[in-house]
């Protein structure tokens, strides 16, 4: 995810600010970075592709002392490909801007627009808007403030320009921006990290908040009223900022599910239909079927996948595991779609599997979180995820980000669909929206099921892939033994297991086959098993009852149930004393057979 730094004052090297400010972000991911510094009418700026010492390495000789302001960036690329001409700061005549997030309607405004575009990015066209706001004849806060007013999306973003020098702009919406000050400097930054040892003191801005500062003030504004910033004391720990406070970066990651999905939907789920700008409908012309590969956690994002299109899109679906896939010498036809899923873009298992597809002259489709990646660089087309950098091991925001894009894309090949998919669709944020009570009563519910001979995760439907990826994420950070099992299918064997020391957790959504769950778990109650349901309704016999929120639609309760059993894993693995950021005998990107 990109990561943004500013500064105003004159009290230290502006670029060495910048450069030790950027570091400190480096933990969010990038692929390029850069910096401008405007000090006495003079504009700097550096641009390098890769880690940050090729751009200090590129800067090594600008000299950047004095009063002046600054911004820099590290970029993850979402808009083209991670190249110089994409990477941030982007310049217009006399002004430099750097921003995170998506400007949705970023193509309607670059066609207003007569400047000359230099990069694929959507973050251009706020410099050039800028500066036609400018020509004519507003003044540069007002631009500014018309320019912010155009853009639809999200953004944080920093812009300084020769029109009114030792200023730095600012503005926010849906992606964090954190303002801190000490005595005549300010300093800007996406996360507390970086302003650790410089601020003493910040405001975490909120959404639709926007001003400028300058030698004299900070002019903060929401909306048309003027807003005195809530400076606040910070933090001295970097690894707790970096973590946003959270115990674990998965921690973080659970909660930033509600936030990232927005950038997933964005610019996809419209009132009326879905669009994918990467994708044409020709594409899928003569598609019969599709065949969905995958590994682990993206695995069970095909699965619930293939339940999606099957019933949405009605197209035959199936679901391979990639390191099976390629060993059985699958017959292919050149009506399939081939549609990989992957969270790095780098497992070999689905890299090979995509290689066979592409050979046998299949259509392909990478759904993937890393631009650039091998997989999306060998896919015919690719549909990013936008769940930003995913540190823990444990894949929880990536694995909802794939399951929304597969509900989205089942949809985009649908005759037609019920408006309720769309609406619903709009509601995800909230329904992965981490509720506190909840999470309290998880940690507490989590000291009695320390121990025990098993955990079966069992559900009907798509909420049997979920099972699986319950099971998944419990046995990969507590390392207790741990099945996935479709609730219907436990009368065929497993339930010789059942008895108060086998824990079942079983799924079950008020919206879909509730009888037919609630009869499989009344078979293993009677067997003595230990029961935790996870419903919206109350269930008797359960010995332990996790309440979700009561929703519409079968999706919602899926996403609300997905936030359940990754924070119950997480609070069982915490218990045992475990890494639950670095599970023993795993690796993040599994690039060998
Ligand atoms: C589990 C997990 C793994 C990955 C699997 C595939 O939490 O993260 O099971 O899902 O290794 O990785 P990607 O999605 O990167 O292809």
């Amino acid at each position: 995810m990109c990561g943004i730094v500013g500064y105003l004052g004159g009290k230290r090297d502006i670029k060495d600010f910048l450069l030790k400010g950027l570091k400190e972000l480096e933990y969010r991911g990038y692929d390029s970075a850069g910096i401008a510094v405007l000090q006495n009418g003079e504009l700097k700026i550096c641009k390098a592709v890769g880690k940050l010492k090729n751009l200090e390495e590129k800067c090594k000789n600008v000299k950047t002392e004095g009063f002046g302001a600054g911004i820099g960036h590290t970029r993850w690329a979402t808009h083209g490909k991670p190249t110089e001409l994409n990477a941030h700061p982007h310049l217009g005549e006399f002004s430099y801007v750097v921003h995170n997030g998506i400007i949705e309607n970023f193509k309607e405004i670059k066609e207003e627009l007569e400047a000359p575009f230099v990069s694929q990015t959507d973050t251009e066209v706020i410099v050039h808007l800028f500066e036609k706001n400018l020509q004519q004849g507003l003044k540069p806060f007002e631009a500014f403030k018309a320019t912010i007013e155009k853009l639809k999306g999200s953004y944080a973003i920093l812009l300084i320009t020769k029109a009114m020098p030792d200023t730095v702009f600012y503005a926010k919406k849906g992606s964090p921006l954190i303002i801190g000050r000490a005595e005549e400097e300010i300093f800007f930054a996406s996360s507390d990290a970086p302003l650790i040892g410089y601020a003493k003191e910040v405001h975490y801005l909120d959404d639709g908040e926007f001003g400028y500062v300058d030698k004299e003030e900070i002019s903060n504004w929401k909306e048309r009223e003027k807003k005195e910033p809530l400076f606040q004391p910070l933090t001295l720990n970097k690894e707790f900022a970096q973590k946003g406070g959270f115990r674990f970066f998965m921690e973080k990651e659970i909660y930033e599910q509600s936030d990232v999905i927005t950038q997933t939907l964005m610019g996809r789920a419209k009132d009326e239909a879905i669009e994918f700008e990467e994708l044409e409908h020709g594409f899928f012309e003569d598609i019969q079927n599709i065949k969905i590969c995958a590994c682990g956690t993206s695995y069970h994002a095909g699965l619930t996948g293939a339940y999606l299109l099957e019933r949405l899109a009605k197209i035959p679906c199936s679901v391979e595991i990639a390191s099976e896939f390629r060993y059985k010498e699958p017959l292919l036809s050149d009506k399939t779609l081939f549609i990989v899923i992957s969270q790095s873009g780098e497992t070999a298992d689905t890299l090979e599997a995509l290689k066979m597809a592409k050979e046998a002259g299949l259509k392909t489709l990478a759904v993937c979180n890393v631009d650039n990646s091998s997989i999306v660089r060998l896919a015919d087309r690719t549909i990013l995820t936008r769940a930003g950098i995913e540190k823990g091991v444990a894949s929880t925001k990536a694995f909802t980000t794939q399951v929304a894009v597969l509900w989205m894309l089942a949809l985009y090949l649908a005759e037609n669909f019920d408006k309720k998919e769309l609406e619903a669709l709009l509601h995800l944020p909230q329904a992965l929206k981490v509720d506190d009570a909840l999470h309290e009563r998880l940690k507490r519910l989590s000291k009695r099921y320390l121990h025990g001979h098993g955990f079966f995760f069992i559900g009907r439907d798509i909420f049997y892939p979920l099972a699986l990826e319950g099971a998944l994420k419990l046995k990969e950070i507590s390392y207790l033994h741990a099945e996935g099992y479709p609730a219907g299918e436990m009368k065929h064997g497993p339930i010789a297991l059942a008895d108060p020391e086998l824990f079942t957790i079983a799924l079950m959504p008020k919206t879909l086959l509730y009888d037919k769950v609630k009869s499989n778990v009344e078979e293993l109650s009677a067997r003595d098993s230990t029961i935790c349901a996870v419903s919206s309704e109350e269930f008797e016999l359960a010995d332990d009852f996790i309440k979700i929120e009561p929703q519409n639609h079968p999706m919602l309760e899926y996403f609300s149930m997905s936030v359940v059993l990754q924070l119950l894993a997480m609070e069982i693995a915490i218990r045992l004393g475990n890494d639950v950021d670095m599970p023993r005998n795993l690796a993040k990107s599994v690039t060998v057979e």
